[in-house]
């Protein structure tokens, strides 16, 4: 069993507090409790130092360690090319407001970058700007409000339709770009009732929102009937591509009627993902919605590569500069790497391995909320069996279990549609013998908590912390990362 690195002899970093109470010399009008005669540096040895900060990197987990299957986060391996070309200095020490004719390398990139976009989605222009997914659908939800508006409809078309299997995220955007939101349920399938939506839509109707593959990891298969009836009421579509790792070189969306689709390049074309730090979520338009992009946008005259900033009708800035390059420069390294055929081929592979994840999975402790019938894509959504709850056993004690084994667990608890969930996306990157170790996993950690249930409850036991205050470790306030004050709270 995986034993994760003990915190073993800490490093203290102790400051003494040297304030100066009568130093001469003070420059005017520097603050005088804030200066120092001589500041107490820690006196550490090399070999102390390496130690101490290799044994915090080993304190956490990444997806260059182990299997990290987040269902709706799709962390897969990222290839350290894409790191090491972003890091070149002719691309790090680029700055934003250099003269356009120094920086045509990078705008060449981000140029070719917004064609093979338009390309895989099916669309004719592309801004590389939002920083996230989310940023990316407020954007689009903004350019429908921009595009009702030029049709003197804003009064009236307030309502953005998103079924109850899109991401959270959808609703949220749709709701600060100023559009109120009414969810459909999904049927016994886990897809948008036709019926249903047909029942809704009218003049009030701005648009639809959908998360295709939607959470459940299913593709709605009358996708083309959905769009249809929003567009027959004079409605736009909208498509959340953050999954698009499903459906890479098999199917575009602009193909299938979508005005709108905004791509997740942290998710489906192998940039770093989490941790806050920055992502992007460029927006795909058709030729219709062209006209309300955000400026500015990356133009070549034949000549020269520049930056467009003339859109009569556009939605405006929507983030500082040009997006957040070194993750869009990753993302093109990428797309250079696996070419049009590796794409289609990544798209296959993240099938293949959620479903056969899946196959490997005991039925008798993970059950398939919204049946089998419908095939899964590139992600699966499980809840665990009433046998194991009865034995008080939860989602949350099998996901801390897994940590002991050295993996990461899935999401958990979310699509909120299904109780007890585990979000399962394994990823393409991950080898066959990888998906058989983590099924192999999930399914013991399934059996001890059936044995034991008492037992998985204490779990993890070989990570550096044990179960933590989840409300207490997501508030900001309460957030110490001084080793001092750790140790004087205990
Ligand atoms: C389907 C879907 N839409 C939207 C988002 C939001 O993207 P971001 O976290 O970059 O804002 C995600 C995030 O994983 C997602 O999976």
């Amino acid at each position: 069993m995986f034993k994760q690195a003990r915190w073993n002899e800490p490093l203290l970093l102790e400051l003494s507090d040297n304030i100066c109470s009568n130093v001469e010399n003070i420059p005017e009008g520097f603050p005088k409790e804030l200066y120092r005669e001589k500041l107490s540096l820690p006196n550490v040895k090399e070999p102390r130092v390496i130690r101490h900060f290799v044994r915090l990197s080993q304190m956490n987990f990444g997806v260059d360690l182990g299997t990290y299957p987040l269902g709706s986060c799709t962390m897969k391996y990222n290839p350290k090319l894409a790191d090491r070309i972003v890091s070149n200095k002719k691309i790090r020490d680029v700055h934003p407001l250099q003269p356009i004719d120094t920086v045509q390398g990078v705008l060449q990139i981000l140029y070719e970058l917004s064609q093979y976009l338009a390309e895989v989605t099916g669309t004719s222009k592309t801004s590389l700007i939002p920083a996230a997914g989310a940023h990316g659908e407020l954007v689009g939800a903004l350019m429908i409000r921009a595009a009702i508006k030029d049709k003197g409809e804003v009064s009236t078309r307030k309502e953005i339709i998103i079924p109850d299997s899109a991401h959270g995220t959808n609703p949220a955007s749709a709701s600060m770009a100023g559009f109120k939101v009414v969810k459909i349920p999904s049927d016994e399938n886990g897809l948008v009732d036709v019926e249903a939506l047909k029942s809704i839509v009218g003049n009030t109707t701005a648009g639809i929102m959908l998360t295709v593959p939607n959470t459940l990891g299913i593709f709605e298969k009358d996708i083309l009937e959905v769009v249809k009836t929003v567009k027959d009421v004079g409605g736009y579509a909208y498509y959340d591509g953050a999954n698009l790792n499903a459906l890479l070189g098999k199917a575009r969306p602009g193909d299938m009627g979508f005005d709108i689709i905004h791509l997740n390049l942290h998710k489906t074309f192998a940039t770093p993902h989490g941790g806050g730090g920055p992502g992007a979520g460029p927006v795909c338009v058709s030729n219709d919605m062209a006209e309300f992009i955000p400026v500015p946008t990356v133009e070549f005259d034949g000549k020269k590569y520049y930056l467009n900033y003339s859109v009569p009708k556009s939605i405006g800035h929507v983030k500082g500069f040009y997006g957040n390059v070194s993750v869009l420069i990753r993302a093109y390294v990428y797309i250079r790497l696996l070419g049009a055929s590796g794409l289609k081929e990544a798209a296959e592979r993240a099938v293949l391995n959620s479903n056969y994840l899946l196959s490997l999975l005991n039925r008798d402790f993970y059950e398939v909320p919204y049946g089998d019938r419908v095939p899964r894509k590139h992600e699966f959504v499980v809840k665990i069996s009433n046998k194991l709850i009865e034995r008080g056993a939860s989602t949350k004690d099998l996901a801390k279990a897994l940590l002991d084994y050295g993996v990461h667990a899935p999401t958990v608890y979310f699509p909120l549609i299904v109780e007890e969930a585990l979000m399962v996306e394994p990823t393409e990157t991950e080898s066959f013998d990888e998906i058989e170790r983590y099924a192999k996993v999930l399914n013991e950690v399934a059996e001890k908590a059936y044995e034991d249930p008492e037992r998985i409850r204490k779990t993890p036991y070989n990570t550096s912390v044990g179960r933590i205050d989840e409300v207490k470790a997501s508030h900001p306030k309460t957030l110490c990362v001084n080793w001092s004050r750790i140790r004087k709270s205990g």
